[in-house]
């Protein structure tokens, strides 16, 4: 159970794991103790001598601050370091002077206005409210503690109190200052086609991290960076990860001291923001998601699987079996029109696939990327019967419709453009910088939300659809707003994401029974932010088997099976003109919510044969892959193998895939040591009829069979293992 212990000046939250701690020194300044395993009782004396270098003096006026480990400092008063908040007072300074004024216990975890936010069911909660007496700025600090996972989660609020308006520059979501700095730091960066590669480096003194600028969490890089023990490995050691849950502009560094230690800090990027806040007004900042694990970084992945299923995916998808879905991007492209589409559907449907989604090309006049995006009505040249007509034919063939849409976008060459040549992002004067020939809307206006709210709603309506994939295709650039005066400009990369989350969230409640897929040329926007309102993202517009492996290894580092989209498609793969077996295609792609991006009519009758026996598996094994403990076996990045295997809760059950990148003569085949099984059991192999104890198969390992030698490259092993009593 969470519980938060009150002694003295100290606040201790703690659960079954973990505990986090932090006290109040003379004089009111919030100080950090400790994060790491549960402790049983806590003496701050040692932990505060130790990070203030060995002396006990805390004092604001001897600059002392500069030592002390806190919770959400600011630079000007003594600590030298970078800090959590910047605000601009009337008088045109920039120091915060915040000391705690109250601390309180709350009977429930408060949600973030307009923010995304882990649920607060099963957990304890902390407020303290801090104040700077100069600004009257109050600063409140939200702090939660699970019942159910090794996590805690992190927010700040800041309001007004004076009588005078304050600009805020800087509104970080926390600072966490580690007492010491023999940590590695993780990341994950990455590219279009190539997104999050897990990166590993020491902490150095100076500045380390990660950030974007792009208007979206995009595909360069993750709101995600990890702390681990210099000897943790993928199964031993501690690991913090620190999980940003927001959807736009965002930095996470990491500042080793030169006293050695380590400060961390996380929130909403600081360039080109600005927030005006009149008195009584209040800004939200996201919430960070810490996760602490023993059981190194597979530990720390399991316990963020755990936190975002059982606290933040919408509750309306988890534990569900989502369709197996085949989608018309890589089969038509937009050379398509309505007779085509029902019969690739019609040869889905045979198969066994049960949701057909047409992706983009189906309004305006779009023959290509270069228009029509805002004007939402079906193109009679392709569809004469619209939506409406091409939704029934398809549901005729026994299977549900889905459809593609880019709503946050325009066209230059669009009527909606035309109309409001105002509502793209833009400084006026400037000239208007496109990508993919596109520009895009400014979802912090109220307008503008109302108008995505109801081409969305409209489309639904008209086309029965069951399934949405809300795409986002460019980054910002030429940011400004109209809606804005020219001293709130810095507002309007913010605004926009709380508009994006607004304008989802009423979708959502409107449509409950639409599974919503998320993507962003990819997985550009692949964050706990947009995975809040939506159960799955489109992991990456890559398809190859082998390049999937890679960038479903780095996701779920952070994410579970259940939220990454992941497709088979034809050979050679589109992004890549690499060749790979189907049989690695499809236990790759099992790998998350199972589909196809190929035109199934362009099979051979024998790999059609194969597609219904696919359907088959991928449905029978759903809830063990997708909602299963996940364990990572052997890394892409380090060597020629991948492997990974989900497990059955009451680990009765497990399913493990091995992937092979490149065939390499006379070598022994590999033995790959499973994780997460009973060792007491006794496994049955289905697909061999071996039977292997669990301590025999954690231990020994698991030995691939001897034909893999010669079996060319790209090949893999996909193993269902069953309890048996024997
Ligand atoms: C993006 C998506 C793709 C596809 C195209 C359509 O690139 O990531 O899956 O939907 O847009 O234009």
């Amino acid at each position: 159970m969470a519980e938060i212990l009150r002694e003295g000046n100290i606040w201790h939250l703690r659960n079954e794991w973990i505990s986090y701690a932090l006290c109040e020194l003379p004089g009111g300044v919030a100080a950090h103790l400790y994060i790491g395993p549960r402790l049983e009782k806590l003496n701050p004396a040692g932990l505060l001598r130790h990070a203030n270098a060995g002396t006990e003096d805390f004092s604001v006026q001897e600059c002392a601050l500069d030592r002390v480990p806190q919770e959400y400092p600011s630079f000007g008063l003594g600590d030298m370091r970078e800090g959590a908040l910047t605000v601009l007072a009337p008088d045109g300074s920039r120091a915060v002077d915040l000391r705690i004024v109250k601390a309180e216990v709350l009977d429930e975890k408060p949600a973030l206005e307009g923010l995304p936010a882990t649920r607060g069911e099963g957990c304890a909660a902390l407020r303290l409210t801090l104040k700077d007496d100069h600004t009257g700025l109050e600063a409140e600090l939200n702090y939660a503690v699970y019942d159910d996972c090794p996590a805690i989660a992190r927010s700040a609020r800041l309001v007004n109190r004076g009588a005078e308006p304050l600009t805020v520059e800087r509104a970080f979501s926390l600072c966490l200052d580690m007492p010491d700095d023999d940590w590695d730091l993780i990341t994950l960066s990455g590219a279009w086609a190539r997104e999050r590669t897990p990166y590993r480096r020491p902490l150095v003194p100076g500045f380390q991290g990660v950030y974007t600028q792009r208007g979206a969490s995009s595909l360069q890089t993750s709101p995600f960076m990890a702390l681990a023990r210099r000897s943790a490995d993928e199964t031993k050691g501690e690991v913090l990860g620190l999980s940003l849950i927001y959807s736009g502009n965002f930095i996470a560094r990491a500042e080793d001291t030169s006293t050695g230690g380590a400060r961390l800090l996380m929130g909403v990027n600081d360039r080109d923001f600005t927030w005006r806040l009149a008195p009584g007004e209040a800004f939200q900042t996201p919430e960070v998601a810490l996760v602490f694990s023993t059981e190194g970084i597979g530990g720390m992945s399991r316990g963020f699987h755990r936190l975002w299923g059982n606290h933040l995916l919408p509750k309306r998808w988890m534990g569900v079996d989502r369709p197996v879905l085949l989608n018309s991007w890589e089969a038509a492209y937009f050379d398509f029109d309505e007779a085509k589409l029902v019969s690739i559907a019609k040869a889905a449907a045979d198969a066994g696939v049960s949701l057909f989604v047409m992706d983009d090309g189906w309004f305006g006049h779009r023959d290509d990327d270069t228009t029509s995006l805002g004007d939402w009505t079906a193109d009679m040249r392709k569809l004469p019967g619209g939506l409406k007509g091409l939704g029934e034919k398809v549901r005729a063939l026994g299977i549900q419709f889905g459809i593609w849409m880019e709503p946050e976008m325009v066209s230059p060459d669009s009527d909606l453009f035309r109309a409001h040549p105002d509502w793209c992002l833009h400084i006026p004067g400037r000239e208007a910088i496109t990508a993919r020939h596109q520009l895009t809307l400014d979802l912090g206006r109220e307008d503008v939300q109302e108008f995505v709210y109801k081409a969305v709603a409209n489309t639904l309506r008209e086309s029965g659809a069951a399934y949405l994939k809300w795409d986002m295709n460019r980054n910002f650039s030429n940011l400004g707003s109209a809606a804005l005066p020219a001293d709130r400009q810095g507002e309007a990369a913010h605004r926009y994401i709380l508009g994006l989350y607004a304008v989802t969230d009423r979708l959502i409640r409107d449509f409950p029974d639409v599974l919503f897929e998320g993507c962003s040329s990819g997985g550009g926007r692949f964050d706990a932010g947009m995975l809040y309102y939506v159960p799955q993202f489109w992991c990456s517009d890559d398809t190859d088997a082998l390049q999937r492996c890679e960038i479903q290894y780095g996701t779920t580092m952070v994410f579970p099976p259940s939220t990454m989209g992941c497709h088979v498609s034809a050979v050679p793969n589109h992004q890549t003109g690499r060749v790979t077996p189907m049989q690695t295609r499809f236990a790759v792609a099992l790998g998350g919510c199972f589909g196809y991006e190929l035109d199934p009519r362009k099979l051979s009758d024998g790999e059609r044969e194969a597609l219904r026996a696919q359907v088959a598996f991928a449905e029978s094994t759903q809830k063990l892959r997708l909602y299963g403990d996940f364990y990572r076996l052997r890394s892409p990045f380090e060597g020629n193998y991948t492997a990974w295997m989900s497990v059955a809760p009451d680990r009765s059950e497990a399913l493990f895939t091995f992937v092979r990148t490149r065939a390499v003569p006379n070598v022994l085949p590999p033995m790959v040591k499973l994780m997460g099984l009973d060792a007491g059991k006794r496994y049955e192999i289905v697909e061999t009829g071996e039977v292997y104890g669990g301590d025999e198969l954690m231990n020994a390992g698991l030995c691939l069979p001897g034909e893999f030698q010669s079996a060319g490259d790209g090949w893999s092993a996909l193993y269902t293992l069953k309890a048996v009593n024997e």
